[in-house]
């Protein structure tokens, strides 16, 4: 078996992503023009696209494929008692202190543990709070009164919103167990560090499924779905030596799990959490059964009518967070030239063309000559089935760059030759390659390539 690396030590680094994201229009940061908002980012027309394409491969790989996974979108705000039920409200907080002198606020956790001890300030040296415990759940009002009794919490996982429609969705769709529900939204954490890009933000997007199995069961389907979960990924082309498991310690894991792992991925910054996998037993079901009075037993029709609360294995991946891995993980800086300028080197993202924002750019030689009208009306055919770009400014080699940085998989040039006999030059992002096909193949050359894109 390789040995797992250590350390990041390709061309990235977080300020080249966060600028790259910006210029060319992935990611903004959260109301710019009043000084930025700390946890919040927008994303922008390549960000959305990239995101969008995530999300409807996700989709197609937990739902399409699974004859017992189907899907849900949930409220953001549930009735409060959720969260007690989930005890989410008793547990789900971050270990805090605050530097008297700099006014720093620090995780408990993340900071040495001499400075812990010494209860000085990592970054000036000063006094540093008592530890106290601080809960990530933001809290707001419903209804015209700011009192309790309108207390409200933006949901900090969309797992809770599969749970209690979890009988809905069986009584609707007759589900069986073992079977899942899947579902893709925003969640909100009132984080203590926020830093690193998208990495850990305050408002988010996360990709769960939750799979809910027979007592007993449980662990062969822990096993089960963390093979599942490592495949996907391989199949996305991510770098498979810059992802390894981690199994949470004791002291790591969640109030609610019986064993977890997570697919840790190798940032610029380091090993961090990607995706986790967990085994949460019936503790959501029992909790909710507790809290709101229902009878949340599964009853086996094809088994006696056995009756039993279900266990339940959860993957749970972020998915702005896979977003900011796999802008690392295609990010390559690739020397094409040797004439000493800056023009030697270009900077590619090598997305899969699954995801990438946009499919096939089409450019013409020449805006004159009728070129760009033919290259607009290629486009126009292609859209029907393809995400595309038209681009006719600047030199063709200036072009190329442009959406070799935005990770575009396929440039189709239209030049004079395409006006006599019907063909186009097609041109690879990541070998730079260039072939000569005919406009009419077009398309079904492209989809054919997709499906056997290999990453080199
Ligand atoms: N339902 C289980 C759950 O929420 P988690 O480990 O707290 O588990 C799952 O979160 C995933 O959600 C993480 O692996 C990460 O990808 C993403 N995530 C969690 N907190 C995040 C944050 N503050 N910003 C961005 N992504 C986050």
């Amino acid at each position: 078996m390789a040995e797992e690396l250590t350390e990041y030590s390709g061309p990235a680094t977080m300020e080249k992503i966060t600028s790259l994201a910006k210029r060319r229009g992935f990611v903004f940061q959260s109301s710019e023009i009043y000084g930025g908002q700390n946890g919040a980012w927008d994303y922008g027309p390549l960000g959305i696209e990239l995101k969008n394409r995530i999300a409807a491969n996700w989709w197609k790989e937990m739902i399409q494929l699974h004859d017992e996974i189907v899907g849900l979108d949930a409220a953001i705000l549930m009735h409060p008692r959720t969260w007690e039920a989930s005890g989410h409200v008793e547990n789900f907080t971050d270990p805090l202190v605050d530097c008297k002198k700099c006014k720093t606020r620090f995780r408990a956790d993340m900071i040495p543990d001499e400075n812990l001890a010494s209860k000085t300030c990592p970054e000036c040296g000063g006094e540093l709070t008592d530890t106290r415990k601080f809960n990530l759940m933001f809290r707001t009002h419903i209804g015209p009164t700011e009192d309790n009794a309108g207390l409200i919490y933006l949901r900090p996982e969309t797992a809770q919103g599969i749970y209690v429609n979890y009988k809905n969705i069986i009584q609707s769709n007759r589900m069986k167990i073992p079977f899942g529900i899947a579902q893709i939204g925003k969640a909100f954490r009132n984080e203590i560090v926020t830093k690193n890009f998208i990495f850990r933000t305050c408002e988010f997007e996360q990709m769960e499924m939750q799979y809910f199995v027979k007592p007993g069961t449980d662990v062969e389907w822990f096993n089960e779905w963390k093979k599942r979960r490592w495949a996907y990924y391989e199949k996305l082309g991510v770098k498979m030596d810059h992802l390894r498991w981690h199994q949470h310690g004791p002291d790591e894991l969640a109030h609610y799990a019986k064993d977890a792992y997570d697919i840790q991925y190798l940032f610029p910054m380091g090993w961090r959490e990607l995706e986790g996998v967990h085994n949460r037993t019936n503790y959501d079901l029992t909790r909710h059964t507790e809290f709101s009075g229902k009878d949340l037993q599964y009853i086996d029709q094809d088994n006696n009518n056995d009756r039993y609360i279900p266990f339940i294995i959860e993957t749970s991946a972020g998915l702005t967070r896979t977003l900011l891995m796999l802008i690392c993980d295609a990010y390559d800086e690739e020397k094409v030239g040797d004439k000493g300028d800056a023009d030697d080197w270009r900077t590619v993202l090598r997305f899969h063309p699954l995801v990438a924002p946009v499919t096939i750019a089409m450019l013409p030689l020449m805006k004159k000559d009728g070129l760009a009208e033919l290259a607009q009306d290629i486009r126009n055919e292609l859209k029907e089935d393809f995400a595309t770009d038209y681009d006719q400014a600047g030199a063709i080699g200036r072009r190329y760059r442009r959406q070799d940085e935005a990770g575009t998989p396929f440039c189709v040039t239209v030049d004079y030759q395409s006006k006599d006999d019907g063909t186009v030059t097609l041109r690879y992002r990541d070998s730079m390659e260039q072939v000569r096909v005919p406009r009419a193949g077009l398309a079904e050359k492209i989809r054919q390539e997709i499906k056997a894109y290999k990453r080199k």
